[in-house]
């Protein structure tokens, strides 16, 4: 038997009662934390299932991050003003930001983040759909922002509270800066909606093209994801993929009228009954060959990325050098004061 405060995750028990033992006692706490909607921490023993679904989630949402760079990275050189690059640079590198966090946030769980960086490498490691489609114009800079990244909140806000306690922390920052990246969508939208009439049709030809795809971010409907009933459940998703699907409509319907821009949905209409709107179905078949690597440009994509990460190995390499050099020059320094 181990003598460890029940429910902190203890070192393997020698025979398999103690560790039957261990489990039940660590089960029960978990139990009791998620009872009393309170925060799981790294060290708390947790159920692997629990535990595997996390790491599936955070990383995949970090993976997102990353690859989410790509679309508007390549329009920083061309944005058409001074101020519109800074803005848009400050924004990429958000991005970065946040696939940083969540690295971190997946990495207390006890899967490092090389592990991690080399499924997305691999192709074994999902990242949201959405980003395998290209940005054709400027106007796409203000969809994404308006319709991307505001699902972006939608799905995120919830997740703040996340029973998990590094992946709710990381959510807060992400999710303030979520809310400047829709605004600055939004504030390109606008000026294009109000400017010329080419300028106008731009930015309604890339909404055109960014609403399915925005509303296909929150995940399948509700009867085609098995895993959502066990994540509510645990506390990890507060709201179904449709309810937050549902919210998100609610939400932009109204803000693309402020836009004097129109969604592409024929169905779109208030049902008074049910208190939201209607909207048309989405393509999921597109959706499952997009997610799965067969999007407009996920070869793209994922060879960016790998050569980027090429293009870093000297740096890695350098700040291994410098750990060792460090280490060494410590350990001597040591070894003299002794
Ligand atoms: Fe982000
Ligand atoms: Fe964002």
């Amino acid at each position: 038997m181990t003598t460890q405060t029940p429910g902190l995750h203890a070192v393997p028990a020698a025979d398999p009662a103690a560790q039957a033992e261990q489990d039940r006692a660590g089960q029960e706490h978990f139990d009791r934390i998620i009872a009393e909607d309170s925060r799981v921490e790294p060290r708390d023993w947790m159920p692997e299932a629990y535990r595997k679904t996390l790491v599936r989630q955070v990383s995949q949402h970090a993976h997102s991050e990353i690859i989410g760079m790509q679309p508007e990275g390549n329009w920083i050189s061309r944005a058409p003003s001074l101020k519109r690059k800074a803005i848009l640079m400050a924004k990429v590198q958000d991005e970065a930001g946040h696939g940083l966090y969540l690295y971190s946030a997946a990495e207390t769980l006890g899967t490092p983040r090389h592990v991690l960086n080399q499924q997305l490498l691999d192709g074994r490691a999902k990242y949201s759909s959405i980003f395998n489609y290209p940005a054709r114009t400027w106007a796409d800079m203000g969809a994404i922002g308006w319709l991307v990244d505001g699902a972006a909140i939608a799905n995120q806000v919830p997740l703040c509270r996340a029973s998990y306690g590094p992946y709710g922390r990381a959510m807060v920052r992400i999710c303030k800066e979520e809310s400047f990246h829709q605004r600055q969508g939004w504030e390109i939208l606008y000026e294009l909606s109000h400017g010329t009439p080419a300028q106008k049709q731009m930015a309604q030809d890339a909404v055109n093209r960014f609403y399915g795809p925005s509303l296909q971010m929150f995940g399948p409907p509700d009867e085609d994801s098995p895993n959502s009933k066990q994540s509510m459940a645990w506390n990890i998703k507060r709201f179904s993929n449709d309810e937050l699907r549902q919210r998100f409509v609610d939400m932009i319907v109204e803000q693309a009228e402020a836009l004097d821009l129109t969604l592409p949905d024929p169905d779109l209409k208030w049902n008074e009954d049910r208190g939201h709107y209607d909207y048309g179905p989405l393509d999921w078949d597109e959706f499952k060959a997009v997610v799965s690597g067969k999007g407009p440009c996920s070869v793209q994509r994922m060879q960016r990325r790998r050569q980027a990460h090429e293009d870093g190995a000297w740096v890695r390499e350098a700040a291994a050098a410098y750990a060792r050099k460090t280490a060494a020059e410590r350990a001597s320094a040591e070894l003299i004061g002794a």
